[in-house]
């Protein structure tokens, strides 16, 4: 693990509620997948290639949704107001400065529009996505679309891997259920169906489908990114369904507790998305040479999602920043070292299973 992100970790679980930082940190059943999705990567390795780098590298990413100065955005993590005061807002400073886009959740402690202000303060460009679970009452997921709309978010993130809620052993022993008095889903406020004033609870349904997808197509223009995507065929379902792009991801370990590391699942993606979307990744990245390691297998760019709340719990915004420009720099030194000039030099050759040889 990056150094940085590493010694921020050790800070946040300091100052952290212990079982806020549980809620962080943990995953679903014995937190075997969460181990995986870091292990599978230290499983790999990279086979550099020599005498062909350049001076200065260029780490740009263009995206449906924004163009990213380095192939790393923040995925949508719930309730940063349990970190730090400032919340989603100095999560959304810190990536606006970074030049990268910030994923920001249905369940944010601070309401989307606020949260598109607090980066657009940084960077009038700045680009900020909007993750949602498609709501079974449909007029709640229109009224959160047309928000995201209005507060200029400029693309929307549909998680599809969470048909029910993930059993979380760690919050079942704290007794955490519910938000501290004072933080609430700000973007669950006065939804339809919620009392006046009020929030409704975010609800799923395993009988949500492709046909919801679809009206969710139908209702914007908004690109439309599919997260927590793992099986190949899902993969070619989304694309045939017109997404912009899929997200390999197993929601960080916290959803369906046998299911492989997102590293493991996403070769088979890029080759059954076959170049006509982009497919990104979050899980277990923790350092430059995780990013590296994605990219070369398909991902256009990679989300983290715990190292930016470790971040956040041991230093706001600036800790933030300290995760992103950690990983910016790390990815930079490792392209050179793989003989790199751009990200698409970073190949799936490079790749290599560690301890095996090569061949
Ligand atoms: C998440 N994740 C998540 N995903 C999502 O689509 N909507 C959400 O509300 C949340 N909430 C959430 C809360 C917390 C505390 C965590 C740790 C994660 C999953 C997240 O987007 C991402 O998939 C993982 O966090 C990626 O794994 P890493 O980077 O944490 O290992």
């Amino acid at each position: 693990m990056s150094t940085v992100l590493s010694e921020l970790h050790d800070e946040a679980r300091a100052v952290l509620d212990p079982a806020h930082y549980d809620y962080y940190a943990g995953g679903v059943g014995d937190e075997a997948v969460l181990g995986e999705n870091e292990a599978a990567f230290r499983r790999l390795a990279l086979l550099p290639r020599v005498l062909r780098g350049a001076e200065t590298r260029d780490l740009a990413v263009d995206l449906p949704g924004g163009r990213l100065a380095l192939p790393v955005l923040v995925s949508p993590t719930a309730f940063h107001r349990l970190a730090h005061p400032d919340g989603e807002r100095a999560t959304a400073r810190a990536a606006a400065a970074a030049g990268t886009v910030l994923v920001s959740g249905v369940a944010s402690t601070v309401a989307i529009a606020e949260v598109v202000a607090a980066a657009r303060a940084v960077d009038p460009g700045a680009s900020v996505w909007f993750q949602l679970y498609p709501h079974p009452d449909e007029d709640v997921t229109a009224c959160l679309v047309r928000r995201a709309e209005r507060a200029g978010c400029a693309a929307l993130v549909v998680t599809a891997d969470s048909p029910v809620f993930g059993r979380h052993r760690r919050d079942a022993e704290h007794g955490f259920h519910d938000l501290p008095a004072g933080l609430a889903a700000e973007n669950m406020r006065d939804v339809p169906g919620a009392p006046p004033g009020g929030t409704r609870d975010i609800a799923m349904s395993p009988a949500v489908s492709w046909a919801h997808l679809d009206r969710l197509r139908e209702l914007t223009a908004l690109p439309l990114w599919l997260k927590g995507v793992l099986h190949p065929r899902d993969a070619v379902l989304a694309v045939e369904h017109g997404v912009a792009g899929v997200v390999v991801s197993n929601h960080g370990g916290r959803q369906c507790d046998v299911v492989p590391a997102a590293v493991e699942a996403l070769p088979a993606v890029v080759d059954a998305v076959a170049g006509r979307v982009p497919v990104l990744l979050d899980g277990g990245v923790r350092g430059g040479g995780d990013v590296a390691v994605a990219l070369a297998l398909g991902a256009a760019a990679v989300g983290v999602g715990r190292p930016v709340l470790w971040g956040l719990a041991a230093a706001g915004e600036t800790g933030v920043a300290r995760v992103l420009d950690a990983l910016r720099d790390e990815v930079d030194h490792v392209l050179a070292l793989c003989g790199g000039r751009d990200l698409a030099d970073l190949t799936r050759d490079l790749v290599v299973p560690r301890g095996a040889g090569v061949s």
